[in-house]
């Protein structure tokens, strides 16, 4: 049976993962949510007296909004620009800021600079890469994977990789080095198109929230 959530409520995508915490701690300090939610919670739809919150994964995040199941969600630049999803974004929450980039070994840097022709690139974000060595006009065999996307390149999998870098540990631990710069990211908060129309008081009084709040730093 379809469970349909109650419309009298603003339906909030949540992502889970590394932007959880921050998004929780967020939306308590403008009240948008009223208790503290643990990222080991199992439960996947948490209802208040004025939301209905659904713990998603980040990059489903978009979909959830795009499809109008949620009316509004927290999502990065990188999933944004992955899914492509046609959806509002009003708000730069400023948190989860990190740069997408290329990254490899450092003996392979020459490899890169010196006009390839192809190259091999392992990513959780085909599209970015593609979009990225499209425009370079270097032809890329894209390996998709899910995560540990630095094991690529020590192994032989790829020749470099397309990732977010965050503090940087992961590629140092690794023994790689960043490339090139894409793009900075840092999250959103998106709206469904048709919600900002039907339910735009309230979409608004949560943006006006939010937005008071980031300015007070
Ligand atoms: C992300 C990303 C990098 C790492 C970067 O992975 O894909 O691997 O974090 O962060 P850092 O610069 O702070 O080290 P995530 O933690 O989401 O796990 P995953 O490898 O399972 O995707």
């Amino acid at each position: 049976m379809v469970r349909k959530l109650p419309e009298d409520k603003l339906t909030v995508a949540l992502p889970k993962g590394r932007l959880f915490e921050q998004t929780i701690q967020l939306f308590n300090s403008c009240g948008i949510l009223d208790r503290v939610v643990s990222p080991d919670s199992r439960k996947l739809i948490l209802e208040t007296e004025d939301f209905n919150f659904l713990l998603v994964r980040a990059k489903d995040v978009p979909t959830y909004v795009e499809y109008g199941v949620a009316d509004i969600g927290v999502a990065g630049d990188d999933v944004l620009l992955e899914s492509r999803a046609d959806v509002y974004r009003p708000v730069d929450l400023g948190i989860g800021a990190c740069t997408i980039m290329v990254a490899g070994l450092p003996e392979d840097r020459e490899k890169y600079f010196s006009n390839p022709t192809s190259l091999r690139i392992s990513t959780k974000y085909p599209t970015i890469a593609r979009d990225f060595f499209g425009k370079k006009g270097i032809k890329v065999q894209i390996i998709e994977l899910y995560g540990s996307i630095e094991l690529a390149p020590l192994v032989g999998l790829s020749d470099f990789i397309v990732d977010i870098v965050e503090t940087g540990r992961t590629l140092r631990e690794n023994g790689l080095v960043v490339i090139e710069e894409i793009r900075p990211s840092t999250a959103k908060l998106i709206v469904n198109r048709a919600s900002y129309k039907t339910k735009n008081s309230r979409i608004m009084d949560i943006i006006e929230k939010l937005e008071n709040l980031l300015v007070k730093g």
